[in-house]
């Protein structure tokens, strides 16, 4: 071999290493193009960005994620440090940290860590970075993907309990996904119940038995998942086992009074908003944190790697992990997958929001029968760019004037039994409390003034 070429051949002897990749231009201004899209829309819900360390101790994701789920006991990238957690001191190598294999934990962390429970509303955060899973790689799974995500986080006493709350959230994430041109989708909607023996314990524990029955019928990972995780059965892909599946118990006929509620208002606020919507009994997630509400949302065209988000509510977690009681509720896009299914021209025409500027509007509503003409006045607000707050309950208006303040909207539109009568709205500037009655296709301009 002469000089030179042993020369080029020591070049070329790094190459990226199996499940990772690099993404080079002229997709690269696709990505972000996407993520550009996903800051703008998430700011009309007044969600604000937040950046999250790569790597966290192990114990994090194993006491939230769940220590059998596959992404802690299989897929995490662990290693020993010589740093004590909380100490800048070196010393024995007894830590052990993960790259982060999602980012909730994280959020939750990061709340509980500033005190976040002080903070006046609910809490929004959205999140856009890489995540590590030592999973098998195939068209649309690596190693090192993306998510963009986005969490909403309230001490228990606020509004976030109300299913009005996951709808929102729902919206938020099909107006996004509607912004980048990503129509041909399905939203999967599902409830899980809570863990009391009255509700999910129970449905499990039936599971557990009528799986055992069936046990010659499955495969190895499933058969393993009787005992460790009964509910992943249901999210098995195996050809051999669908039709053994498709005859066990439905957790909706298990769940308690409150959970079965809460999903009939999930499902009627999704009606509200004009969200189409799948009911899917068998979608039960493959993290532990989850409760009540769960969703997933698959895209045409991308083979079984089809589920470009997935998300749920998970109140409870913060408490685990060492907070105040608290609730929770939010999902996660696979960038990766997103970006393949997305029609680079479908982007172009994108317009540019201002929702970055601060709360344009808080839309002050009183009386349920007034709810739906409020949830219709702030998309149209959203959708022309500008960033609104809709609480999830009603107020006496002098409370609800207050805390638009606290929150610094710019403008209250008030939504009141009388406004939706007359379909005549009061814009009232908070700054000086000069007010104007407006109709509803002036909104956006009464609201855009400064
Ligand atoms: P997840 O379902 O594990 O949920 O991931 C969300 C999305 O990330 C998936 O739907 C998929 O699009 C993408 N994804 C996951 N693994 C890979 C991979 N190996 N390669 C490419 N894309 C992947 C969570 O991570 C939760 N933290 C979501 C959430 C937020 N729930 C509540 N808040």
């Amino acid at each position: 071999m002469s000089e030179g070429s042993a020369k080029k051949e020591e070049r070329c002897r790094f190459q990226a290493i199996k499940g990772v990749r690099d993404i080079l231009p002229p997709e690269s201004a696709l990505w972000n193009r996407v993520e550009q899209s996903a800051r703008e829309v998430f700011a009309t819900y007044g969600f604000g960005e937040i950046r999250l360390p790569i790597f966290e101790q192990t114990e994090l994701f194993a006491r939230s994620v769940g220590e059998h789920t596959d992404i802690v006991s299989k897929e995490m990238y662990t290693f020993l440090s010589n740093v004590e957690p909380g100490s800048s001191e070196q010393s024995v190598p007894t830590s052990s940290l993960s790259l982060r294999p999602e980012a909730t934990a994280s959020v939750v962390r990061a709340y509980i860590e500033h005190g976040m429970q002080m903070l006046p509303g609910n809490v929004k955060l959205y999140y856009v970075g890489p995540m590590f899973r030592r999973e098998r790689p195939q068209k649309g799974r690596y190693r090192q993907f993306y998510q963009i995500g986005a969490e909403v986080l309230s001490h228990s006493g606020g509004l976030i309990e109300d299913a009005r709350v996951d709808a929102e959230v729902i919206e938020m994430l099909m107006a996004f996904l509607a912004h980048v041109g990503l129509t041909q989708t399905t939203l999967h909607v599902n409830s899980i119940g809570h863990s009391a023996p009255e509700c999910r314990r129970g449905y499990v524990a039936r599971l557990r038995a009528e799986l055992l029955n069936v046990k010659d019928q499955l495969g190895a990972d499933s058969q393993r998942r009787i005992a460790t995780n009964p509910l992943r059965v249901l999210d098995s892909k195996l050809p051999s086992e669908q039709e053994t599946i498709a005859k066990l118990p439905h957790i909706a006929d298990h769940l308690c009074e409150d959970c079965r509620k809460h999903y009939a208002e999930l499902r009627a606020q999704l009606a509200l908003r004009g969200i189409a919507y799948e009911e899917n009994w068998r979608l039960v997630r493959g993290l532990d944190y989850y409760m009540r509400t769960t969703f997933e949302i698959t895209a045409m065209g991308l083979g079984s790697q089809n589920a470009v988000c997935g998300g749920g509510r998970y109140d409870g977690l913060v408490e685990l992990l060492g907070g105040p009681l608290t609730k929770g509720i939010g999902f996660a896009i696979g960038t990766d997958r997103l970006v393949l299914s997305v029609q680079e021209t479908a982007l172009q025409g994108a317009r540019k929001v201002e929702a970055e500027s601060g709360l344009a509007a808080y839309v002050a509503w009183m009386g349920d029968a007034a709810y739906p003409t409020a949830v219709r006045i702030a998309q149209v607000l959203r959708k022309a760019g500008l960033r609104v707050e809709l609480p999830a309950g009603d107020a006496k208006l002098g409370k609800s004037l207050g805390l638009a303040d606290k929150l610094g909207a710019r403008y209250a539109v008030i939504v009141g039994e009388n406004e939706v009568a007359s379909a005549e709205f009061v814009v009232k500037r908070l700054a000086d409390a000069e007010q104007k009655k407006v109709r509803e296709g002036e909104l956006v301009a009464a609201v855009s003034g400064k």
